[in-house]
């Protein structure tokens, strides 16, 4: 649990100087942003929370700015783009290039015609976001490491867009910080520990094996989902493997404010990977013995005994794939995405 001092908060202080070599004044901006959860009280990192923040005031985080981050990112195939039409039941299946071949110039142009879409991933690739990504967690890095041990491999994906668009239903590996920082958007978001929305054979499988083609959406499963309708200012944390999807809908916008942007700050913990060395293990013997483990946080004891051998079977896949991989496999062997085991 948070402390009971109250809000978390985190503080980020940009400074603008104007060149020092001509000794002129210096011009000094400083923007204090913050990120807070709702219920201080009750939150916890190991459940879905909502959060507060104006993060959105922040100058990196402007759409001007966004198109030069874009622009950085583009070489580094961090720039994602989706097909038209696709729904909240789609695969969540993005390219490194506009279906249409539109620039990223062309693309921020007309960002605000409807459907528009643009993931930037991995924003940390660029220091000036790696150092935003940086503060951003060093601030809440207590709260998380009291509950979840050491945070590593940070990591922030912003999304543009304009509606109506979705982000269709998915799940992933990492602790998501979720801030909305311009537009509205409807977020459902589903507990980690919905084994009816997500059994436990699909959770082990797009941890340990990087499948995720039975994690779909199902009109039935809506009413299982904690739905946030969220403006700049709103933020929801939901952690490792919660199903979350995204609408955004044309009777929100207003004019000059036809887009939609979304700050997704992520990040691996002890804990994320000592449950994904339990997911090791029991798909092993669910997939092998045809037992029905225990999920990971049902019992402590249980997933210390298994997070050593989960290890041990995550590490051996990979070499096998490895040393396998110029006899059987195509191409080599990629490393495991962290949280694998
Ligand atoms: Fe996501």
């Amino acid at each position: 649990m948070i402390s009971s001092d109250g809000q978390a908060v985190w503080q980020l202080e940009s400074f603008m100087k104007m060149d020092e070599s001509t000794n002129v004044a210096v011009a000094q901006t400083r923007a204090k942003c913050r990120m807070w959860p709702d219920d201080a009280a009750n939150f916890t990192t190991l459940k879905i929370g909502q959060l507060r923040h104006n993060f959105h005031e922040h100058p990196l985080l402007q759409l001007a700015e966004l198109e030069r981050l874009a622009n950085d990112l583009m070489p580094l195939h961090q720039c994602r783009f989706v097909r038209p039409g696709i729904t909240q039941a789609s695969s969540f299946a993005h390219a490194d290039q506009h279906p249409d071949g539109l620039s990223i110039e062309q693309v921020f142009s007309r960002i605000e015609e409807p459907g528009s879409w643009i993931a930037l991933y991995n924003v940390e690739s660029i220091p000036r976001y790696q150092a935003l990504l940086t503060e951003i967690l060093d601030a809440m890095r207590p709260v998380v490491e009291r509950e979840q041990g050491k945070i590593f491999m940070e990591t922030g994906f912003i999304f543009v867009s304009a509606p109506p668009s979705v982000t269709p239903f998915h799940i992933d590996r990492e602790n998501n910080f979720w801030l909305q920082l311009h537009g509205r958007k409807t977020m459902n978001v589903w507990d980690n520990t919905d084994r009816t929305t997500i059994p436990a054979d699909v959770v082990e499988d797009y941890i340990v094996a990087h499948q995720a083609k039975k994690v779909r959406f199902k009109e039935e499963l809506r009413s299982r989902s904690h739905e946030f309708d969220v403006g700049p200012g709103d933020g929801v944390y939901f952690p490792s493997t919660s199903p979350h999807m995204t609408k955004s809908d044309r009777t929100w916008v207003r004019p000059g404010d036809g887009v939609s942007i979304s700050f997704g700050v992520n990040f691996y913990t002890d804990h994320t990977r000592r449950t994904a060395r339990v997911h090791q293990i029991n798909r092993l013997l669910r997939k092998g013995l045809h037992l029905a483990p225990t999920s990971p946080g049902q019992s402590t004891a249980v997933d210390a005994a298994k997070a050593p051998m989960g290890k041990m079977i995550g590490a051996t896949r990979q070499l096998g794939k490895t040393l396998l991989s110029p006899i059987v496999l195509k191409k080599p062997a990629t490393p495991p995405p962290p949280g694998s085991y």
